[in-house]
């Protein structure tokens, strides 16, 4: 079910043969600035690819080596709130794959629901929860298994690295919420009555549609604030995208010692 194509791509993708596919999420551009580039394709020049005009998300592949490894980074998800479905929110996915990515690494700012994680950590994540009643396989395939969505090898690697690292990495579920206000304090509460640890608004369609395509799963949640009345304070926008770019070396920093390690 992908509509995508190697062959119907512009060449400038085509020509590509990246290994790992990653998805960055607001605030993480800074990653980019981090590994070695070797071009970029505007989403605009990819015909059925949706387009996003939410500041901070500007839409494009850059394709580059992290630790050796060919990998593409789509730079600008489109969200749920933004109007798209939850099929064209992963048509990156479905381009990534008619590239013939075999992994996909899935990153997102997110709002802390357990009350043991800090900001500015980073948390992998180990299971979802699809609040939004949306699918991006809506239409077909039905009844893809989900029992192992999010891969343990993948998880374990990186688990690995980021202890050699010194780097703190939580672990937990995270809540796709369709957004695109903040959580209200009881919904908060609610999520971690659920078994939520973190929530947000994206990476759950991605991540069910890579795994339908048979391509093996990782998500990694920058965890930029607390979620609404954990703390007094009122959410910001600008406070979630500050600690992101923090955040973003980190992220580097792992994925390059992970991928070296492969
Ligand atoms: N809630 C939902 N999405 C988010 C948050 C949050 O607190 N922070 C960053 N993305």
């Amino acid at each position: 079910m992908n509509e995508f194509t190697r062959d119907q791509l512009p060449s400038s993708l085509r020509q590509r043969h990246p290994r790992i596919g990653l998805v960055l999420g607001s605030g993480l551009g800074g990653f980019i600035d981090r590994i070695s580039v070797t071009g970029t394709v505007a989403f605009d020049d990819i015909e059925g690819l949706p387009v996003s005009a939410v500041p901070g998300h500007a839409g494009r592949f850059v394709f580059g080596t992290i630790g050796g490894v060919e990998v593409v980074i789509a730079q600008g998800r489109v969200h749920l709130y933004e109007g798209w479905t939850a099929r064209e929110v992963a048509a990156g996915v479905r381009v990534m794959a008619a590239l013939g990515i075999q992994k996909l690494l899935l990153t997102n700012a997110a709002g802390i629901v357990n009350e043991g994680f800090r900001p500015g950590q980073w948390m992998q994540i180990t299971d979802h929860l699809n609040l939004t009643g949306q699918s991006p396989l809506t239409g077909g395939p039905h009844f893809v298994d989900q029992t192992r969505l999010y891969s343990r090898s993948l998880r374990q690697i990186f688990r690995a690295r980021a202890d050699d690292l010194g780097l703190s990495l939580a672990e937990g579920v995270y809540a796709w919420m369709p957004g695109p206000q903040y959580e209200t304090p009881a919904e908060i509460r609610m999520l971690r009555t659920l078994g939520a640890d973190a929530v947000g608004m994206s990476t759950v369609p991605e991540a069910i549609q890579a795994r339908a395509l048979g391509i093996e799963v990782a998500g990694f949640s920058c965890l930029t604030n607390f979620g609404a009345g954990m703390t007094t304070e009122a959410l910001s926008h600008e406070e979630v995208m500050e600690t992101g770019q923090g955040a973003a070396e980190a992220l580097a920093r792992l994925l390059e010692a992970s991928f070296l390690s492969e």
